[in-house]
């Protein structure tokens, strides 16, 4: 059972990422106010520079990092920057995703999602039928930064809700946390996956590895989770989480049969297509219908957060599409 460990900092990736990194070796200020600033003026709110300086500053609020003063969690003027990046980050995926029609309605939405091809031609179709097992490992290094903090990003919008929207989030937020048994928690059982596959278990391990696209999936929970403004996204995103969960999971248990992966490798994804028929069933119903049911004004919102979910999935899927269907590795480095 891996120990509650405070990751290391990870390596800058330019200018913006530098100027946090940097700072973070420094005691924060307690009795005077500085902002931090770094020049964004070509800022690529895609990019990894600002991915990896928005995914540091994120962390404080999780683990923080080793050596690192608690005190930066929440120093104004290190929140200033962190605004600052969040605004173009979020402007980005405002931009792709587009305006909300005005008729839209969020469980239509979630019934989109689950409208899948028999033959997508997305990761997990790919390593079902045809990718490598050294590609099903370095997909597990990219997930790796989600899910060993599974169910953490989502959290935060508890004290948000009220009513059966509220019961029905933290039932299903239960079942992540392992109800009940650490043994079960779903950080738990992707950490005895990653040891089976001779992969690094350590949380945040694949830090400096990862591309830009992989860090914001979880930047946009980040980002969701810790603004009560954007709670209906939050809800939007945890309900696309799980509707899409069952059917992804269940290619995964049939690539891994293929490869026949150790048993704890298919347990995580077993799990998955098990626990989350029933989570799919009670998001849409008694989260996402009765949050709009209660609050008709967080509709849109929540579309934007399933939609929003949708594109930087599919940002992800492109990067590992083109790198494997090129030949070329998914990550920075080789895995070893
Ligand atoms: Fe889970
Ligand atoms: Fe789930």
């Amino acid at each position: 059972m891996p120990l509650l460990v405070q990751p290391t900092l990870p390596d800058p990736r330019g200018p913006i990422s530098m100027s946090v990194v940097e700072l973070l070796a420094e005691r924060a200020p307690l009795r005077y106010l500085a902002k931090v600033e770094t020049s964004l003026a070509d800022a690529d709110p895609a990019g990894i520079d600002l991915q990896l300086a928005l995914y540091v500053c994120y962390e404080l609020h999780y683990r923080g990092f080793a050596g690192v003063d608690s005190a930066w969690e929440w120093n104004a003027g290190l929140i200033y920057l962190r605004g600052q990046l969040e605004e173009l980050f979020l402007n980005d995926i405002q931009t792709a995703v587009g305006p909300i029609e005005a008729d839209v309605s969020a469980l239509e939405e979630l019934e989109k999602l689950c409208v899948e091809p028999v033959n997508g031609n997305g990761p997990s179709y790919y390593l079902r039928d045809e990718g490598t097992w050294e590609q099903m490992r370095e997909y597990f290094a990219h997930r790796s930064l989600y899910h060993l903090k599974e169910g953490d990003p989502h959290a935060w919008a508890i004290p948000r809700l009220t009513g059966q929207a509220k019961a029905s989030f933290v039932a299903v937020e239960y079942d992540e946390f392992g109800a009940g048994k650490g043994a079960r928690v779903h950080q738990q059982l992707f950490a005895d996956l990653m040891e089976a596959a001779q992969l690094d278990t350590t949380y945040l391990g694949y830090l400096n590895d990862v591309p830009a696209e992989s860090l914001a999936v979880v930047n946009l929970m980040s980002l969701f989770g810790l603004h009560r403004r954007h709670r209906g996204a939050t809800v939007g995103h945890f309900a696309a989480t799980e509707v899409t969960s069952p059917p992804g999971s269940r290619r995964m248990v049939q690539a891994l049969e293929r490869f026949g992966a150790p048993e704890e490798c298919r347990a995580f994804y077993d799990e998955h297509v098990e626990a989350d028929a029933v989570h799919e069933q009670v998001v849409r119903t008694d989260v996402v219908g009765d949050l709009v049911a209660r609050e008709p004004e967080l509709n849109a919102d929540v579309v934007f957060g399933i939609r929003a979910f949708d594109l930087v999935e599919n940002r992800l899927a492109d990067h590992l599409m083109a790198s494997w269907r090129s030949g070329r590795p998914s990550l920075r480095r080789a895995l070893d």
